[in-house]
């Protein structure tokens, strides 16, 4: 699957704090705002990623990522020679998009929530066109989906920014796409603003009965950031929720596992493959899913460079990781809580080496 973050637009509420600089390379907390929806797609296990950007601001992009590779990524750039409507970059990425399935984020999107990775898989292995929907206390500054009274499931309308808003369920930030969507986007006409609307070419999808919109329950948060205060408000719960688990600000110095220590060897795998560079994590667990299902890691792990040398190569790069890497293994106890263990990882890879040095196991994952 195909992804693209569209990084464009004058970010005009923010003026003058975006006169001279990209809207999506402001600070949201400790990172440019771009990292976070750039995460949620590499959650959804997308590796291939168009940046869609300003003409101007293509030079200051290149410089944050490069093509990508630090993180496995392969990122391209577009541009958007002025505002056009966010429908505008299935015209503009059609070449990239080709007949692949495609993902499309906006820039200025954060997505916060345990179960972000599933619900965002859902999507790009989904068909037809999948978007989501947030309930919100003010709706009418969004794409505003109603839904069936007696199905509360099925969507009947979705309109932008409405001025008499049918329900208060918002379209957020995050969609996904068959290849289709490039025919779409070129067929539906320009809105009275002269933009090609993202919603209208969800209402193509929803008329043909080929849109799912996916309900976000209350164990997500979704913000954006395109005012001075929600710019401020997002910031403050990125600092909250980091501050209070401590976990992401020394995340160049610890790897944060969850799921255990499988998990840690995927990662040092993918370290060892893709000469991944952790730095980037926000939420922890996105190095995690570049496309790799747990079970193909663990085969190619064995098969490919096998148990003990994983670690190596985790150790190998202590450059950035610094010694004092540590593993935290999530297992759950019978009564479903989770005990997490912290494991200093010089330890744990000497453990693995008398393990693995001893042919009296045959599992030698059982034993960690
Ligand atoms: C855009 C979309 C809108 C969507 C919103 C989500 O609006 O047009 O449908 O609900 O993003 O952030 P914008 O914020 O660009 O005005």
């Amino acid at each position: 699957m195909k992804g693209i973050v569209l990084a464009g637009g004058s970010g005009t509420r923010l003026h003058p704090l975006t006169r001279a600089v990209s809207k999506q390379l402001l600070p949201v907390y400790n990172k440019p705002m771009v990292y976070y929806p750039l995460t949620t797609m590499m959650l959804a296990g997308c590796r291939e990623i168009l940046l869609v950007v300003n003409p101007a601001d293509e030079e200051s992009y290149r410089r944050l990522f490069g093509d990508g590779r630090q993180w496995g990524l392969e990122i391209s750039y577009a541009t958007q020679p002025r505002p056009g409507g966010i429908a505008e970059v299935f015209l503009i990425g059609r070449q990239f998009i080709g007949n692949d399935r495609v993902g499309l984020i906006l820039g200025d999107n954060l997505f916060y929530g345990d179960s972000l990775p599933a619900m965002a898989e859902r999507g790009a292995k989904g068909s037809g066109a999948v978007v989501y929907a947030y309930w919100v206390a003010d709706p009418s500054a969004y794409g505003v989906v109603e839904f069936d009274a007696a199905d509360p499931e099925r969507p009947v309308s979705i309109v932008e920014k409405p001025k008499d808003p049918r329900s208060n369920w918002a379209v957020t930030g995050l969609y996904f796409y068959d290849a289709d969507v490039c025919e779409v986007a070129a067929s539906i006409p320009r809105s009275a603003r002269g933009e090609l609307e993202i919603s209208d070419v969800n209402a193509h999808y929803l008329r043909e009965g080929r849109l799912t919109v996916e309900k976000l329950g209350r164990g997500y948060a979704w913000l954006d950031t395109g005012t001075p205060s929600s710019l401020l408000r997002a910031a403050q719960f990125v600092e909250t929720v980091e501050e209070r688990q401590g976990l992401f600000d020394r995340a160049h110095r610890v790897v944060i596992v969850a799921g255990g220590v499988r998990e840690e060897l995927q990662r040092a795998f993918l370290l060892h493959r893709f000469r991944l560079d952790l730095r980037m994590p926000w939420m922890g667990l996105a190095i995690t899913s570049l496309g790799f299902g747990l079970g193909h890691t663990l085969q190619g792990l064995d098969a490919a460079i096998g148990f003990v040398e994983a670690f190596r190569a985790v150790l190998g790069r202590a450059d950035i990781l610094e010694p004092r890497l540590v593993v935290v293994d999530e297992a759950r106890g019978a009564d479903g809580e989770a005990d997490h263990n912290v494991i200093d990882l010089v330890v744990l890879a000497q453990l693995v080496e008398l393990v693995a040095q001893s042919d009296v196991v045959r599992d030698r994952r059982e034993v960690l």
